[in-house]
């Protein structure tokens, strides 16, 4: 239901009215809302009517509703307005990690802030589960110095086999894995693993490490930055539907990182995350079990401090 109070403000679901928009992407818009009567502030998803291809915010509470975890977003509310516009109530978040990027956090707290994401991915792969869209702006960041992963649009159940194929529009293009780039409709969840690691490298350096324009630029940034895909390093890549024997390219990462000034034990953290062939790449168990994620690492007390959550 949307009515009018006396100032012409528009009441959405009766209980809750605009005070400002946060943001807007492929999907829809998010506003900072309030709810009338208890005067408490969330965020607001308006669902695009002509983009509810994934299921809009139906789907989102449905999958939402599932997990309970504390890098999770949680889901409040869910309705649908006469006009069919389909809306979210999620608890707000003032800060996103997306505006952090460029300001080169020391390490032990780009690791805390990697660590979190690790343990909500490590959630949704055990209900088998696959993000596939982990990037900056996904990633929300309480004032307690809480990080939450949020945009489940793209979130969907791995693929159950053969008859199960799954799309290959998934995940932003500087976060996109090379197996999904050459048309593997059989991907897993290490796309996520993948995505964590463009996202921990971007911390490091100030800038996403494959920006690309279109698929095919982002391909080859991944190829002069990691090196070329084939036979020996990648078994089986050749069989993939859009494979291409690629030449050039050598492994660069371990330099630009160095130069952004990760420890060696983080470059080859992130170095295996960015394993070409997916089955290198590590779960996210095995990266939690790595000494580099128990020692020297900020507490969330200095996080919030040195990321001046307020
Ligand atoms: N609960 C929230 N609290 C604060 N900001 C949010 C919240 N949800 C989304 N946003 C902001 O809105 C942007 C778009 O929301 P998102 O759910 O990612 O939708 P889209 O599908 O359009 O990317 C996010 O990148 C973030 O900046
Ligand atoms: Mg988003």
């Amino acid at each position: 239901m949307q009515s009018k109070s006396s100032k012409q403000q528009k009441i959405y679901n009766g209980k809750y009215i605009k005070l400002s928009k946060i943001g807007g992407g492929s999907f829809g818009q998010v506003y900072l809302v309030k709810d009338i009567k208890t005067n408490n502030e969330y965020a607001m998803k308006k669902f695009y009517l002509d983009n509810l291809g994934n299921g809009g915010a139906v789907k989102q509470f449905e999958i939402l509703s599932k997990f309970d975890h504390e890098n999770i977003h949680k889901v409040l509310d869910m309705f649908i307005a006469p006009n069919k516009n389909q809306y979210l109530i999620t608890p707000y978040y003032p800060n996103n990690l997306y505006n952090y990027v460029t300001k080169k956090l020391p390490e032990k707290i780009i690791k805390q802030i990697i660590l979190q994401v690790i343990n909500a991915a490590k959630y949704l792969h055990s209900l088998k589960y696959i993000h596939r869209d982990i990037k900056p702006d996904n990633i929300l960041i309480s004032n307690e110095g809480k990080i939450i992963l949020t945009d489940f649009d793209l979130c969907r159940l791995e693929s159950k086999g053969k008859d199960d194929p799954l799309t290959r529009t998934a995940v932003t293009l500087y976060y996109r894995a090379p197996e999904i780039f050459f048309g593997d409709s059989y991907y897993t969840n290490k796309i996520d693993i993948w995505s964590i690691g463009c996202v921990f490298a971007e911390l490091v350096i100030g800038q996403p490490l494959f920006k690309g324009s279109n698929e095919l630029s982002t391909l080859s940034k991944i190829i002069q930055i990691i090196g070329c895909p084939n036979e020996d390093n990648w078994p089986g890549v050749s069989e993939l539907p859009n494979y291409l024997p690629f030449g050039g390219g050598e492994f660069q990462l371990g330099k630009m990182l160095e130069n952004g000034g990760l420890s060696k034990e983080g470059i080859e953290i992130v170095t295996n995350m960015l394993m070409l062939d997916p089955k290198k790449r590590p779960t996210c168990e095995e990266l939690l079990e790595n000494e580099y994620f128990k020692k020297d690492i900020a507490s969330v007390d200095e996080l919030k401090k040195i990321m001046e959550l307020k």
